[in-house]
């Protein structure tokens, strides 16, 4: 395959669930400028509205879905939506998420690390336990098993699932249901790409680091937040969306036929440690 081939998207049907915003975004943009039709499924109707019309005022070939990934049902009919209107799914990210509130510690701005007492093994409540895990992990495992579905049959697809740094790294900062989740997204990845690998079908995940996004309210945009995050990266920055995009193309692409059940961690190096 010529190397001008290796990254070519055009004409690919994608899905990219949480869409509307942030990293779900930055996925979808990177697929659609380079020819793919992209179906962005997200809970957010406003998000949903603008961001697809914003896309296509922009010439690219992006339709918009209105959807809870906590719903399964209405998740498959999303999906059956999608494959009518393009024709073929050959790439999915399960990427909707959500934060799980305050860890155990602060120390998101400056120095300090007090204990926070919401965040502490025994005041967490299991509405937030729940909600994380029914979001983080059984909507990752429900869009894995649409995305299965559909692709198996055609023996070849893609599936891209945003965990987390967390997943492999523990922080007191980010609550436990939080990490819990990533990390058993992480494994999952692992098993279903193992499952999957007979069928021409690679499923990958994109572990960020911290990247500026509209994730917890959006604190990330604070800039005393990301002072103090950039002083613990090595690459001494955060992340934005336009920072993923490549590698989003690479495992969305022909470039990555050959990889499955890997985890690429994406952090300016924060995983590593601290250097200077
Ligand atoms: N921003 C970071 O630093 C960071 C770091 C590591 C991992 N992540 C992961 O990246 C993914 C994307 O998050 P982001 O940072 O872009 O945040 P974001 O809030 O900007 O985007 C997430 C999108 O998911 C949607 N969403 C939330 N719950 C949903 C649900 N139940 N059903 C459908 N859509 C839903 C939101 O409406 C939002 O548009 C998440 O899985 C998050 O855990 C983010």
């Amino acid at each position: 395959m010529k190397i001008a081939e290796l990254f070519k998207v055009q004409g690919y049907g994608v899905i990219v669930t949480g869409g509307a915003s942030g990293l779900g975004l930055g996925y979808a943009e990177a697929l659609a400028e380079n020819g793919a039709r992209v179906t962005l499924l997200d809970v957010h109707p406003q998000r949903v509205a603008e961001e697809t019309k914003r896309l296509r005022s922009a010439g690219l070939d992006v339709r918009g879905e209105v959807l809870d990934v906590t719903d399964h049902a209405a998740l498959d009919a999303a999906f059956e939506h999608a494959v009518e209107a393009y024709g073929r799914l050959d790439v999915v990210f399960a990427n909707a998420g959500v934060d799980s509130g305050p860890g155990f510690v602060g120390g998101w701005v400056g120095s300090e690390r007090p204990r926070v007492a919401e965040g502490s093994l025994e005041n967490y409540t299991d509405e937030r336990w729940d909600r994380v895990i029914d979001i983080n992990l059984n909507g990752v495992f429900a869009t894995l098993r649409a995305a299965a579905r559909h692709m198996k049959p055609r023996r070849s697809g893609r599936i891209i699932v945003t965990t987390s740094l967390a997943a492999v790294k523990c922080e007191g900062a980010i609550g436990a249901a939080y990490m819990a989740a990533k990390a058993g997204a992480a494994h999952l990845v692992e098993n279903v790409a193992l499952e999957l690998a007979a069928y021409n079908i690679t499923v990958n995940a994109i572990a960020p680091g911290f990247f500026i996004t509209n994730i917890g309210g959006g604190h990330a945009k604070n800039p005393a937040v990301q002072q103090t995050v950039a002083k613990h990266v090595p690459m001494h920055r955060v992340g934005f969306p336009d920072d993923i995009k490549g590698l989003a193309l690479f495992l969305s692409s022909p470039a990555s036929s050959y990889v499955t059940g890997q985890q690429i961690v994406i952090d300016g190096g924060w995983g590593l440690g601290e250097a200077d």
